[in-house]
């Protein structure tokens, strides 16, 4: 029989190195084989920890996150869209408003997109103005026309371009400062909406230099989708609205049902990159591979909430898994996620020096400020609650957005359970304490680039009292 190991039983051996500041380091990575990402961190496709106020910080912070599928099709696209429109140096297709609405019709419209602003044009789509949230500061009354509160056309700065490729980000930059302006609307020569620049896109530019980002400028966001009912609506609503990556991952990966969903995905959407899990082995990884992954999901039972292990007996231990699907992925020129089973830095380190190129985090994050969920105040601890996608919750609240989905919930056995987390505050502060440790990890192995790790990973198997011995022991 063979071992299988997992983080706590190992530790890497320190190498010679040359690198005298860890900030040196190079920590870009393939997510999947055409999408590469700067720090090699993804947030799990969980409802307790991925939807847009997440994603949108992970790929801020170089990283990337994976909105969920426990949601409605029409709530999933919401979420990628928000994304979409976090960061723009120009906004393609700003949202307008028609010029014979009423401040009513503002209100709710600001409501419902979560913006200050709104372009106002006319039947023919034409600008005629600009209506922000300080002109509705003291409008009690929403029948009021929404053309008396506006700033009209004749008063507003706008640049006159055919394309918005003709606008250049520092004069633009120029014209916003020179004349104190929030926002710059580009139109041509009948008036027609071309883009919008604000300052506040500008300054979030300036702000996330490490910000991963699609041809077009906007964050980079990933979907996760199912392997039944709707998931072909739902791709294809996903792929209009410019998800980047899509994720089919089911807790037995290695099954028929995946490899056909991999394989109708691949055939119907052939640009969109597909990460395929879960799977633990390199028969598994080598099948999704066949099937056209253009990335793996490596991990079954690891996780903070995952009982699959205990319910079936299946899985195998975290870091002989990554090392097993990175035999054959590397082979094959695929990247490997390793999902799951986290709990430090270290553990990073030790999941792509074993091979992986990038980690997914689900209880790091799940406690943190932009994790979907409140807050809760509990003896005086402030916490919030994660569940396993697979935990008896999750399956109950999944049969009002998934169509098609039913569930006898008397029959169902969980795999996964509800926990809390203590809060964490900004997911920010935690991913900079895990890249540092990544680095610090680089430098402890004398690489520079996280694709040499694996060569200079000199593993050490250690005893339970090695292990005791790691941890924090000074005695009162
Ligand atoms: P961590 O350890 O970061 O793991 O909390 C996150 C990963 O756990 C997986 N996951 C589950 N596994 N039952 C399982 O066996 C579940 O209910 C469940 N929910 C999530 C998933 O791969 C996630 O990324």
């Amino acid at each position: 029989m063979r071992e299988g190991l997992t983080f706590d039983d190992v530790l890497l051996q320190p190498r010679f190195s040359s690198i005298i500041s860890r900030k040196e380091v190079n920590t870009k990575t393939r997510l999947t084989k055409n999408i590469t990402i700067n720090v090699p961190i993804v947030s799990a496709n969980m409802d307790t920890v991925t939807e847009s106020g997440m994603a949108i910080c992970m790929a801020e912070l170089g990283g990337m996150g994976i909105i969920h599928r426990f949601l409605t099709v029409e709530q999933q696209i919401n979420e990628v869209i928000k994304v979409k429109r976090a960061h723009n140096f120009i906004i393609h297709d700003p949202y307008t408003i028609d010029i014979s609405q009423n401040i009513g019709d503002v209100k709710l419209s600001m409501r419902n997109k979560g913006i200050h602003s709104l372009l106002v044009v006319d039947s023919q789509k034409r600008l005629k103005g600009i209506v922000t949230t300080r002109d509705l500061l003291f409008e009690d009354d929403d029948n009021v026309a929404l053309e008396t509160i506006m700033t009209s056309l004749e008063k507003l700065i706008c640049k006159k371009v055919n394309h918005y490729s003709e606008v250049d980000f520092e004069d633009a930059k120029k014209i916003l400062k020179t004349n104190k302006l929030e926002k710059l609307p580009l139109i041509d020569e009948q008036g027609m909406i071309k883009g919008l620049i604000t300052v506040k896109d500008i300054e979030k530019r300036l702000e996330f230099p490490n910000a991963v980002k699609d041809n077009n400028g906007r964050l980079m966001v990933g979907a996760a989708i199912g392997v039944k009912n709707d998931y072909l609506e739902r791709t294809a609503e996903l792929v209009r609205v410019g998800v980047d990556v899509l994720v089919i991952d089911i807790a037995h990966g290695h099954s028929q049902s995946l490899l056909d969903t991999l394989y109708k995905i691949k055939s119907e959407f052939p640009h969109v990159d597909v990460i395929a899990g879960n799977v633990a082995t390199k028969h598994g990884t080598l099948d999704l591979i066949s099937a056209g992954a253009d990335a793996i999901k490596c991990g079954v039972g690891p996780g903070g909430t995952c009982i699959t292990r205990l319910v079936t007996g299946s899985g195998v231990p975290q870091l002989t898994a990554i090392m097993d699907c990175c035999e054959t992925a590397t082979y094959k020129d695929i990247p490997v996620i390793a999902d799951g089973g986290i709990k430090y830095s270290g553990d990073i380190v030790k999941a792509l020096a074993a091979g992986a190129s990038s980690v997914m985090l689900g209880s790091l994050f799940a406690g943190c400020e932009e994790s979907p969920g409140h807050t809760r105040i509990k003896d005086g601890q402030k916490f919030k609650v994660y569940r396993g996608m697979a935990s008896y919750d999750a399956a109950a609240s999944r049969t009002n957005t998934e169509k098609g989905y039913e569930i006898n919930m008397t029959d169902y056995v969980p795999e996964g359970v509800e926990t809390t987390i203590p809060y964490k505050g900004k997911v920010k502060e935690v991913m900079d304490q895990l890249v540092g440790g990544i680095r610090s990890g680089m430098s402890y192995l004398g690489v520079n680039e996280i694709e040499d790790m694996t060569k200079n990973a000199d593993f050490i198997k250690m005893t339970a009292a090695g292990w005791h011995e790691s941890k924090p022991h000074a005695q009162k």
